[in-house]
């Protein structure tokens, strides 16, 4: 029986064959993670610690990638992600929360794999083209950066995981990592690596607060997981809704309705939202009750949240300690896969 015991990060970590189907995922550590990663990941990372052998990085050297001038940051931000984690309800007896930084055998991958990728196909990549943009590197990319997808191949590959819950943006990077998968599998001769599967919310990106194409943790238009009530209230108040929709009797537009958008993502009672659309869209209902409406279903999810990072949050230690202890098994597993892959590459062994 694949029992949960056997995923508790106080057992011994060596030679620890997973059982289940392995799940790797993981966030950068440049700030705290807002309830757009809730909808967009967190959810389902929390479905699959009971069926899955899920491992959480803390993704602090591909955080360097685009933040080398702001380590003080990133060193900051892994307690912090953590924290957001353990507050969603992220076990850490079912699930393994590890750091990147201390997985020496994933930058040894990163290195192999850079070897198998092009120049031309990582500036191809959609998600990095776009990022480049929005970062406003001109032609000085950092070359971390424009590699990271080799990095993040070696750190799904490094445990051998075959799901990947991430956003949508996500997508072009796990594809790119089957990329790697295929061409070391071709050159090995042998299937040493799986291929991933990236399991994406049937939800789209969350936009930003303030109508912005996206929720972001370093953009000041996101509601964190840690916001208070009057956050929360204010976030909610100042939202867009329909330019159009100047009184309450008018008909207002539902598509493209920022506090509409978020019902979707967050309103579980289906029927009744179906029914304030048509009511919205037929003139008659004010912003403010859909504001309000929001607002409540907010306070709700958050609320848990806040409390039990408040709790974790009291010793410092113990979360650290969790990610010590998860990042001794994790690097265990990612030690045995770079050896797998050494030797399936036919590379000298001593
Ligand atoms: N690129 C992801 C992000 O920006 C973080 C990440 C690092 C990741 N390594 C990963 C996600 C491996 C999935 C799998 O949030």
């Amino acid at each position: 029986m694949n029992s949960t015991l056997s995923l508790s990060p106080d057992r011994p970590v060596a030679a620890e064959v997973p059982t289940r189907p392995v799940i790797l995922t993981g966030d950068r550590t440049t700030g705290p993670l807002h309830i757009g990663h809730y909808a967009g990941s967190l959810k389902n990372r929390l479905r699959f610690q009971e069926s899955h052998d899920q491992f959480l990085l803390l993704a602090d050297t591909q955080a360097l990638t685009d933040n080398a001038s702001d380590l003080d940051k990133v060193r900051r931000n892994v307690v912090e992600v953590a924290l957001d984690y353990l507050a969603v309800g992220i076990d850490p007896g079912r699930t393994t929360i590890c750091l990147q930084s201390h997985l020496p055998a994933l930058a040894e991958l990163s290195m192999l794999y850079l070897n198998f990728v092009t120049v031309a196909r990582l500036e191809r990549n959609p998600t990095i083209k776009d990022e480049i943009r929005a970062r406003g590197f001109g032609r000085d990319i950092p070359a971390g950066f424009l590699c990271y997808p080799a990095a993040q191949a070696a750190d799904i590959t490094g445990f051998k995981a075959t799901v990947v819950p991430v956003g949508a943006d996500q997508a072009p990077l796990i594809e790119q990592t089957n990329g790697i998968v295929r061409r070391i599998n071709a050159v090995a001769g042998v299937p040493v690596l799986p291929e991933a599967q990236a399991v994406i919310p049937e939800t789209g990106r969350l936009p930003g607060v303030d109508g912005k194409a996206k929720m972001s943790k370093s953009g000041g238009n996101a509601i964190r997981l840690s916001a208070s009530p009057d956050q929360i209230r204010a976030a909610v108040r100042a939202m867009f809704t329909d330019p159009g929709h100047l009184r309450a009797e008018d008909p207002g537009r539902v598509e493209g309705n920022v506090v509409f958008t978020y019902l979707d993502a967050f309103d579980e009672d289906k029927a009744a939202l179906e029914d304030l659309k048509a009511h919205y869209r037929r003139g008659g209902l004010g912003d403010g009750v859909i504001k309000a409406r929001l607002e409540g279903i907010l306070q709700d999810l958050v609320a848990p949240f806040r409390a039990r990072r408040a709790e974790f949050a009291r010793d410092e230690g113990h979360v650290v300690s969790i990610i010590r202890q998860g990042t001794d098994r994790a690097r265990a597993v990612t030690e045995a896969t770079r050896r797998e892959v050494v030797e399936a590459l036919g590379l000298f062994t001593l």
